[in-house]
Parts: C-alpha cells; structure tokens; sequence
C-alpha cells in the first residue's frame, strides 16, 4: 500500500507496554511505519538504525530511573529529527526545558489522539521542508561549479566537468587566454572523490628545464648549488590529487621525455638522486597553443600528446559565447559591489565589445567599474565603463580656462586646478591615460579614481 503524503518513520519511546501496543496501533492506522522503545538503550540503538526514523515520540519518564530529568537528556541526542516529548504531569517547567532542548512540541498524558495526529503531521511536513531546501541548497553550490554561463557551450562544458571529474582519465584542457582553464582543472578536481587532496598546479614555462625537473620531482641535498636540504617535489605534493600542468605546451623537450616516464610507470627520480620513487597522480594538462601543430612540427612529443589527451575539454573564446557576458559581468560586479547594478547601456556596450584577453578581460573590467562606482551610484553605466577601460577621454567636457580667483574656499579652488591639470595633461597625451598619468607623476590607477573624484567623465 502507498503511503499517504505526510507518513513518516516513527520511533515511539515508551516503556508501558499497553501504550506501546495501542500507541503503534493508532500511527499504523494513520498510514506511519513504527519502531517501538522501552529504554534509553533500546531507544538510541533504533534510532541510530538504518533507515533511520524521521520523527521521535519520547515519554520523559522512563525506566530505569523513571526520572523525567532522565528524559530530558535523551531529546538532544535525536536533534536531526522533530522529537516530541511527553509527560504523565503537565509541569510547564519540564515542557519549557524540553522546548529549550530543541523538542518539537510537549503533550501531557493521556493523549489526545486527534492532537497527536495533528502534532505529527506538522512536524512531519516542516520536517520535509527543511529536507528539501538543504538539498535544493545543496544542488545550487554545486551546480555551476564556479563555472558560470548559460551559453550552449558552457552548459556542455560543465555537463562534461560533471562526467569526467569522478573519473581518473587524464584531460587536456584547450582554449585561448583567459578562458577559465584553470578553472575547469579546479572544478574538475573538485568534483573528483579526490577533491579532500591537494591540487598543485605548476606553470610549465615560467621555469628552466632544470629547475621544472626539479619543482616537479623534487631534489637531494647538494645535488646543485643552492639546494640546501631535501626538497620534495610536486608529483608527492599531489600524491592522491590533482596534478594541474599549465601551460604544458611550454614543457621543454627534455622534461617532456620525464614527465612521460612518470605518467606511464608512476615513478620518478628526483634531481641527485639514485633510486625511484613512486607518487599517485590524476593529471589535468591545459594550454592555449596548438599542441596538435606542435607535435606535427616535432616541438611537442606525440607519445606525450596521447597519453596527456585522454578526454579533451575546450573553453571556447567569449566572442564564441556571448550569452554569457551579462551572466559573468553581473556575477563580477556583485563580487566587488554587492548591491550595484549594470544599466541596459552597459550591457550593451559589453555586448558590443570583442574581449581578446576573454573572461580575465571582462573581469578586471568590470572589478574596475565597480571600484569606481561612487557612494550614490546605484549602477554601473556605459561611459563609468568606457572610464575603467581608459576610453572616457572623448566625453570629458572641454571647460574653457578661467582665472583662479574667486573660486572660493581653498578646497574648491584646488579641486578646480586639479581638474585643470588633469584635463590638460589628457588633452597633451593625446587621450592616452598611461601618457597623462605619466605626465602627472601619478599612476594609471590613480589617474581613473582622480577622474572619478573630480567628475571628469
Ligand atoms: N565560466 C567562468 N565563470 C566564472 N569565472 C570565470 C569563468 N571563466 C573564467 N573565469 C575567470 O576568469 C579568469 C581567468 O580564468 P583562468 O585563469 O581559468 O583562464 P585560463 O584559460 O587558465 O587563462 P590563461 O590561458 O591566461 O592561463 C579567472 O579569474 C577565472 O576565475
Ligand atoms: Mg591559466
């Protein structure tokens, strides 16, 4: 038989044996499934027993002691689930306590059945609710991993994120510059069972060949000048993890022989020493060349290019998803300026735009915007944009020079001359804002808040 909606499991703690019997009776009769208790011990041992109950009926007095203070303890030992107490006396303080332990409602016996059952039904509901927001809760921090976007391509990646994270194939991450490659190795690790473990990432072309060997697999003291003790290399860092190689395109020949070695057989030898060592890794590999050229052109090795490839994962260029624009600037705003806005003109000066340095470029963007939002400004607009992207120069208004005096307080008068010296240096730079900051001995950075300052844009 189908259980009616609001059924649950119910752990009845009782030790009157008649209770207990017509008790089970009637919650059966209302559609619950039930375990009985006549003790503490019994009624603990139930309750950590699969599947578990989703509501408790607790009597306060119960053997041995008979003491309801007994009972009392009990209530917080089930928190997880409404815990309804009762008592042969209606003492207003035991029911007070018991509400301070976190019981759900407090009935005196004898019971009123038809107020049991409307007591078990709310709890039972308000217990459901809890259940469901925890896990749509739940579903939402995971949902996008960190990877936001609603693009078709987007959505394919993360799908794609999802299946190969819990795996332990190697993948190539391919996409131009600031494309969020390094952001699909984390996610990827995240949702890996391995996620508890480090992930290291190394850059594989900010380093020698020497000093990437040595990085990657560690060194012996004295095996070079400098190395002053044992140094373990990254390959143990991430023993268990995620080994995330950046750039790995850049990987000098000789190291690219190493690294083979070490994805096929597990071990390695550290710089100056003899015997081998062995390190588990799960491998994500990312760069923004051509690496299938490369191995055609004989830069990049093709045993290394295969075993590197075992899924390939592309972040496609902005341009390619600009569905995603608004999402991202949205996101990066609040990040910076929790409660600002983008204006309709912003989106579609954003949307207008091409983002050759693609997500990082639209982030500092914005980031900058959103910086320079002054107090009263609930929203970011086109020219504060045109501002943070140095190209406000053309709306500056062109004031005509007046003499000083006159001007008032000092404050005013040198926030004139401020603005003078400012408008002038621009206008000599050729609206260049590197140039004027240059010119003002001030930096870039402080040329724009300046702007802002001053209402010069
Ligand atoms: N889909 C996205 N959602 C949110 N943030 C993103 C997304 N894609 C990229 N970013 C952000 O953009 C910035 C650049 O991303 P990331 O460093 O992962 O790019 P990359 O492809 O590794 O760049 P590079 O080739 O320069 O190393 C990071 O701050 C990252 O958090
Ligand atoms: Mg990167």
């Amino acid at each position: 038989m189908q259980n009616p909606p609001d059924s649950g499991r119910i752990l009845l703690v009782d030790d009157e044996p008649a209770f207990q019997r017509l008790g089970a009776d009637f919650l059966r009769g209302l559609g619950h499934e039930v375990v009985v208790a006549g003790d503490a011990e019994q009624a603990l041992a139930a309750f950590a027993t699969l599947p578990a109950p989703d509501l408790v009926l607790l009597d306060l007095a119960m053997p041995p002691t008979m003491d309801p203070e007994a009972g009392l303890e009990l209530v917080p030992r089930f928190a997880r689930v409404p815990v309804i107490v009762w008592s042969g006396h209606g003492d207003h303080e035991l029911a007070l306590r018991a509400a301070e332990l976190g019981a759900w409602d407090f009935l005196t016996k004898p019971i009123d059945p038809d107020m049991l059952r409307f007591v078990i039904a709310r709890a039972l509901r308000k217990a459901k609710l809890d259940a469901e927001l925890r896990a749509l809760r739940a579903a939402q921090a995971g949902d996008d991993m960190g990877l936001v976007g609603q693009a078709q391509a987007t959505v394919q990646l993360r799908a794609m994120v999802r299946r190969v994270g819990p795996t332990r194939v190697s993948v190539l991450v391919l996409g131009p510059t600031g494309s969020g490659k390094e952001l699909v190795a984390r996610a990827l690790h995240a949702s890996s069972p391995q996620s508890e473990n480090a992930f290291v990432a190394i850059h594989c072309g900010a380093l020698s060949a020497e000093l990437l060997e040595s990085e990657l697999f560690g060194h012996l003291k004295g095996s070079f000048t400098g190395a002053y003790r044992d140094q373990p290399g990254l390959v143990e860092v991430a023993h268990g993890g995620t080994l995330f190689l950046d750039e790995v395109g850049e990987m000098p020949p000789p190291m690219q022989v190493k690294l083979l070695r070490f994805l096929q057989e597990g071990t390695f030898v550290p710089v100056g020493g003899r015997s081998a060592k062995k390190a588990e890794v799960r491998v994500v590999a990312a760069t923004h060349r051509d690496l299938e050229a490369m191995v055609r052109d004989g830069s990049f090795r093709e045993d290394l290019y295969y075993r590197l490839k075992g899924v390939v994962l592309r972040t496609p260029a902005l341009g390619e998803r600009p569905a995603d624009v608004p999402l991202l600037a949205t996101r990066f705003l609040h990040r910076v300026a929790p409660r600002a806005g983008l204006s309709g003109d912003a989106l579609a000066w954003l949307a207008a735009r091409e983002w050759p340095g693609n997500v990082r470029e639209l982030k500092a963007l914005v980031e900058a915007a959103g910086a320079l939002l002054l107090p009263d400004q609930p929203e970011v607009d086109a020219p504060l944009l045109r501002l943070a992207a140095g190209e406000a120069d053309g709306d500056l208004p062109a004031e005509p020079a007046a003499p000083l005096e006159g001007l008032g307080p000092l404050d005013a008068a040198l926030a004139e001359l401020e603005r003078r010296l400012v408008r002038d240096a621009l206008q000599a730079a050729g609206g260049n804002q590197s140039e004027a900051a240059r010119r003002l001995g001030i930096s870039r950075v402080g040329l724009i808040k300046k702007l802002a300052r001053l209402g010069l844009r």
